[in-house]
């Protein structure tokens, strides 16, 4: 579920993302728990000015749980109502339908004031590819709505999934395209699979994952690696690497053992990593 992004792309998904703000009362904007910053579309900022605003940090499961507490502060001293969940393995949206209703509150507060005795509020999810937008909106739904439409910019007639609430769900979330500023947020990216891995080698994307293990994530890289913290300080990542491969009776297949470890990774098996450090 990876696009490869283009400039014709970016533009469609930003006209559908203004088009729908028109039609809602609240974004629910997610991000992967793991890249708070990366994850993020670097437009978003500027185009949900006029909307209240929820970030969903998802996949917390996967994540520091230190770093996810850390960005949900930063993220709500910035003003945003925020969340963080993991959409996979939680049924009970019950927390995210809290939140809903408080960022939609003045919107319902003015038409309950006019009579209305249960107005709608009707949102929008977006983020980037792989994020757990699907997931969420079954989750909130409550049963499997097909969702079609992993393009970016591909507008189709609107309509809106019920919930078991007064919220109302745009049938199509909008695909946002991530940062690209530089090489190391494209290999946080590929790491975590929100892009496609084989825009760079997969020995690339893991000396890259056991560098970033080694600075910030040590114990998790010792115990996955199989050897010694001394015996890691005398080797240079791609000796490391290989040695794991070996230690992973690949021989000298350090493509496969990359592939190997990078999986691992995105289930969680190395450990709760969060690759934007607050
Ligand atoms: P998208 O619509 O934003 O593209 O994302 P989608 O919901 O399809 O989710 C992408 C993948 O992430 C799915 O796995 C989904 O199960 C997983 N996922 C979603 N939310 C969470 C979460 O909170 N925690 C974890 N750990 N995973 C989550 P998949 O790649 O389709 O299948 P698989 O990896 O389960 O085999």
């Amino acid at each position: 579920a990876t696009i490869q992004w283009y400039p014709g792309h970016m533009n469609k998904a930003k006209n559908q993302l203004e088009d729908n703000l028109d039609l809602i009362d609240v974004l629910i904007e997610v991000l992967d728990a793991r890249l708070p910053v990366s994850s993020r579309n670097p437009m978003i900022g500027q185009l949900t000015k006029k909307k209240p605003h929820i970030i969903v940090l998802n996949k917390a499961d996967l994540a520091d749980p230190i770093q996810t507490k850390k960005w949900t502060r930063y993220y709500q001293d910035e003003g945003n109502f925020v969340i963080s969940m993991d959409a996979q393995h939680t049924t009970n949206m019950t927390s995210l339908f809290k939140i809903i209703k408080l960022a939609g509150k003045e919107k319902t507060d003015k038409l309950i004031a006019k009579g209305a005795s249960n107005p709608m509020i009707r949102v929008a999810i977006a983020g980037i590819p792989n994020c757990g937008k699907s997931t969420i909106i079954n989750r909130m739904v409550g049963r499997n709505a097909a969702i079609v439409g992993d393009k970016p910019g591909v507008t189709r007639g609107q309509s809106w999934l019920k919930t078991k609430t007064n919220v109302q769900i745009l049938d199509t979330p909008g695909i946002l395209w991530p940062k690209f500023s530089d090489q190391e947020v494209g290999y946080k990216l590929a790491a975590c699979g929100a892009i496609k891995a084989d825009i760079f080698h997969p020995d690339d994307v893991a000396l890259f994952v056991i560098e970033f293990l080694k600075q910030n994530y040590r114990d998790d890289l010792v115990k996955f690696a199989r050897i010694s913290s001394e015996e890691m300080d005398s080797m240079s990542n791609p000796d490391l690497l290989l040695a794991m491969t070996n230690k992973y009776g690949m021989r000298d297949d350090y493509d496969k053992f990359s592939l190997f470890m990078l999986q691992r990774l995105r289930k969680g098996k190395l450990g709760r990593i969060t690759f934007d450090l607050r």
